[in-house]
């Protein structure tokens, strides 16, 4: 307080009698402004314009929420709030007007912001929340008819599992099948979502690299451990793949040089999945 008397940064009035209040100078503000604290809709919009922007890119599903804010709005805080390398995080997406803002505020001003939305249900957010954002980014064809260009940007769609997969312990939970395990192995390695069946140790090939998971009996219980250790007979077990391997069990027996020739990565469960 006494530094900031000291550097003339408050202001007492005119008069020198007023309550005490904060100077701001415009050189120490990186944005240039001062943000003022009444936003009239003139400038920032209202629930109307946030229904109409809903409406008009995805009508027929645009009756399920009575006031969505406008994408103005949401932008006025983000630029205020945020770099153009922030991560804004919208817990109640809804709608998703706080990503259509951020790609929006990133087509403007050439930014690298980034979202997480989170939406608790599923039809909201499959249906509308995605939805929308996937339209925004990529381009769609309005309420009107007309085609609308994209924002660019993108998005990755993740799903919460009804348990958590791990023990407090970090084990595995017994009751995790192999098919959950394996959408947490694949997201893990490569942060895309998993569209493979999961009824074989190799979940798929990213980027010219192998992905296997031994878990859970998955070979039918032929060797050491039911199949979820990497030993010999159960390499010669999997199914091929010429290039790079990663591959996800609960041990390993081979020995350094076979790896190398191999081309195998080990990582063992679940120490390697802290994610
Ligand atoms: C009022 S809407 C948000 C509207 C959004 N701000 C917009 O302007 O488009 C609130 C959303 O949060 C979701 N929701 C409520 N509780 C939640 C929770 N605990 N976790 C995640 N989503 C939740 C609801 O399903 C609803 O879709």
């Amino acid at each position: 307080m006494e530094r900031m008397y000291d550097n003339d940064e408050i202001f007492f009035g005119s008069k020198g009698t007023a309550v005490p209040s904060r100077k701001t100078f415009l050189g120490s503000l990186s944005a240039g402004l001062v943000p003022v604290t009444l936003w009239l809709h003139e400038s920032v919009g209202d629930n109307h314009i946030g229904r109409d922007e809903v409406k008009s890119i995805l009508s027929s599903n645009s009756q399920v929420f009575d006031s969505p804010k406008p994408t103005t709005l949401i932008g006025s805080i983000l630029q205020i709030a945020t770099d153009k390398d922030s991560i804004i995080l919208d817990s109640f997406a809804g709608s998703g007007t706080t990503a259509h803002a951020v790609l929006k505020q990133n087509a403007e001003d050439g930014g690298n912001r980034k979202f997480i939305l989170v939406e608790m249900e599923p039809h909201i957010a499959r249906d509308i929340t995605a939805e929308r954002v996937r339209r925004v980014a990529g381009g769609y064809t309005n309420a009107k008819g007309e085609q609308v260009e994209g924002l660019g940007g993108g998005f990755q769609y993740c799903r919460l599992s009804k348990e958590p997969l791990f023990d407090a312990t970090g084990a595995v939970r017994e009751d995790v099948t192999f098919a959950q395990l394996s959408e947490f192995v694949w997201f893990a390695e490569t942060g895309t979502g998993f569209t493979g069946k999961a009824k074989s140790p190799l979940l798929g090939v990213h980027e010219g690299v192998a992905v296997y998971l031994l878990y859970n009996g998955i070979l039918k219980d032929r060797t050491v451990d039911g199949g979820n250790v990497l030993t010999a007979p159960v390499l010669a077990l999997l199914p091929p793949h010429a290039g790079p391997k990663v591959i996800y069990a609960a041990a390993n027996r081979l020995g350094a040089p076979r790896l190398q020739r191999e081309r195998i990565v080990f990582k063992q469960t679940p120490y390697a999945l802290d994610c």
